[in-house]
């Protein structure tokens, strides 16, 4: 999920549905000391223990409000989107209001990566992007896509 990301090109960084924080860890240990990482969790209880871990992070609840709580934060433009959420639990309506706001709100150049259970996202995403790659992860439990898409 990590491995596209340009660390040192990354000044702007979002997390969608961060769960226990697996990935929000990497983020942590690998962003630049002066980038912006906005964190997105739904599950209060989880929040809160993101929000102790991982100092320094912002912390907001629902993805559907995307735009505006970047802007809360004066981060209209941002580098890089990685996305834990289950879009395919998700209603159609808020899977477009999602993908809308990410791609808003990416600079030019940026990424967006995801991963989901199966291919469903693929024709959604080849819509909004200019470019998908999608790579199969075997190992994980159970397989697993990654979406990364600019
Ligand atoms: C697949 S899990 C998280 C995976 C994560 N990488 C981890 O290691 O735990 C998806 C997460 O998305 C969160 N979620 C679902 N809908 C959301 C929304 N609208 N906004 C923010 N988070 C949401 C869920 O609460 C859940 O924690």
């Amino acid at each position: 999920m990590l491995e596209p990301i340009p660390w040192n090109h990354v000044h702007t960084l979002v997390e969608l549905g961060a769960g226990t924080g697996v990935f929000t860890q990497m983020i942590y240990d690998l962003v630049r000391p002066d980038c912006q990482v906005a964190v997105f969790e739904k599950e209060e209880e989880m929040r809160e223990l993101l929000k102790r871990e991982f100092c320094g992070f912002h912390m907001f609840s629902n993805a559907l409000e995307l735009k505006d709580s970047l802007s809360s934060i004066g981060a209209d433009r941002v580098d890089c989107i990685v996305s834990g959420l289950p879009f395919a639990n998700f209603s159609q309506a808020d899977r477009e209001k999602i993908i809308r706001q990410v791609r808003e709100t990416l600079r030019e150049d940026g990424l967006f990566i995801t991963f989901q259970y199966s291919l469903q996202m693929k024709t959604m995403l080849e819509a909004a992007f200019d470019e998908v790659s999608i790579s199969l992860v075997p190992w994980n439990i159970p397989p697993a896509f990654v979406y990364t898409c600019k």
